[in-house]
């Protein structure tokens, strides 16, 4: 029998042989008991760890209270958790859904009925090479990666693909292209490979998009919630954008996406003109609520960054004599070594060494690890990450 004949989930993933049964703080738990420390955090969502004390009491208080009514009715935690959103991030309103494609959606929605409006004849989105925006077809089409998009032609239209970082490219595009109507960018691009542009970058493209009538929208959905120092990783320019998407760690695990407008985008969207039955329900917005709580109460933005600026310091130190290093980058705890090869093979290694990993375009060591951990964690990952490295570039 094939796979797919004996294994009843259906094989969108190539998964690690590992299954976690309990997780505290920045460790995990497999079946066997084997301890790991969880450098990734399920891909930047459990920013404040593993079952993180009150994080847990607010699922529990609210799942004994009520876990959905429907968007039909008033939520009150949905609207205390739009005016905490919008009062840390200065913009004007949010739209809450499940995850961050159905957050991107939303933006590209917001983008296409803007441009309608006026009367712009097919609306078009700038987006970089090299992106991550989803997997829904709206943003596998807007993510800058054929490979996320190969076999799932036609894609939709609308979307034009420039370089990250280019700020030049996309003067030139709007300069030729009138129906341009938004550029959607990451501050950090993080599936492709931890890559931070030019300083000024967000800026220029603010100046850009003002000059063009255009809407600055930036997806914040693995970047957000403090994980590179600022509540959003916007706020390191002197720029706020017309929309901004979150997800992954606004709810440390528990489903929720939001998108974000400001003034110029903030009434586009009317009653019918999108939806979510699960959005903003009050289980997911209590659980943000409580992260928000955390995050402000432990000044957890200021220990990401000071976290990031030792544990820089520790990597480039450490790794500056290994020829195969071409660079360690990054913002906060958004954290890339690229390497001069292929490096898939060290997520293996990783989980041996009991440290979860990943590696992001082919040859970037990605470290996304939670903003509660100890100065301890913190410089021994740093060492247990650095052996891996060394060993395995020692292999050839
Ligand atoms: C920048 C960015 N945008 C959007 C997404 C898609 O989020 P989701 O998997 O929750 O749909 C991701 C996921 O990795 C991402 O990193």
């Amino acid at each position: 029998m094939s796979v797919s004949e004996t294994n009843p989930v259906m094989t969108t993933y190539a998964r690690q042989p590992v299954m976690f049964r309990r997780g505290k703080g920045a460790w995990l738990w497999d079946t066997d008991g084997k301890r790991y420390f969880d450098a990734l955090c399920g891909i930047a969502v459990c920013g404040l760890g593993h079952a993180h004390p009150q994080v847990t009491e607010a699922i529990c208080a609210q799942a004994a209270e009520l876990l959905h009514t429907s968007n039909l009715y008033r939520i009150d935690h949905q609207e205390k958790l739009a005016e905490l959103l919008t009062r840390a991030s200065g913009l004007d309103n949010a739209f809450f859904c499940n995850s961050g494609a159905e957050a991107n959606e939303v933006a590209l929605k917001i983008a296409r009925r803007y441009g309608n409006d006026l009367g712009v004849d097919g609306p078009t989105v700038i987006t970089m090479d090299g992106s991550f925006h989803g997997r829904t077809m709206a943003t596998l089409s807007a993510t800058g990666n054929p490979k996320v998009q190969q076999g799932f032609e036609p894609l939709v239209p609308g979307f034009i693909h420039v370089p990250y970082g280019d700020t030049d490219a996309v003067s030139e595009v709007m300069a030729q292209n009138k129906n341009v109507v938004a550029v959607l960018v990451e501050p950090v691009q993080g599936e492709g490979g931890v890559v931070v542009p030019p300083d000024g970058y967000l800026e220029s493209l603010r100046t850009i998009c003002d000059r063009h009538d255009a809407l600055l929208m930036l997806d914040e959905v693995q970047s957000g919630m403090g994980r590179t120092g600022k509540w959003f990783a916007f706020q390191h320019e002197n720029v706020v954008p017309d929309v901004m998407t979150l997800a992954k760690s606004l709810g440390n695990g528990v489903p929720i996406g939001a998108c974000l407008a400001g003034p110029k985008a903030a009434n586009i969207m009317q009653p019918g003109m999108h939806g979510s039955t699960f959005g903003g329900n009050p289980l997911a917005c209590r659980a943000a609520l409580a992260v928000i709580s955390t995050i402000n109460g432990d000044s957890l933005t200021d220990r990401a960054a000071a976290l990031s600026q030792r544990i820089f310091a520790d990597f480039k130190k450490k790794l500056k004599d290994l020829s195969a290093v071409k660079e360690v980058r990054g913002k906060g705890l958004m954290i890339g070594i690229e390497l001069d090869r292929s490096c898939g093979e060290l997520v293996a290694r990783g989980l041996d060494a009991g440290v979860l990993i990943n590696v992001a375009a082919d040859n970037v060591v990605r470290l996304l690890p939670p903003l509660i951990m100890s100065d301890d964690e913190a410089g021994s990952m740093v060492s247990t990450v650095c052996d891996l490295i060394e060993a395995f570039c020692g292999d050839d």
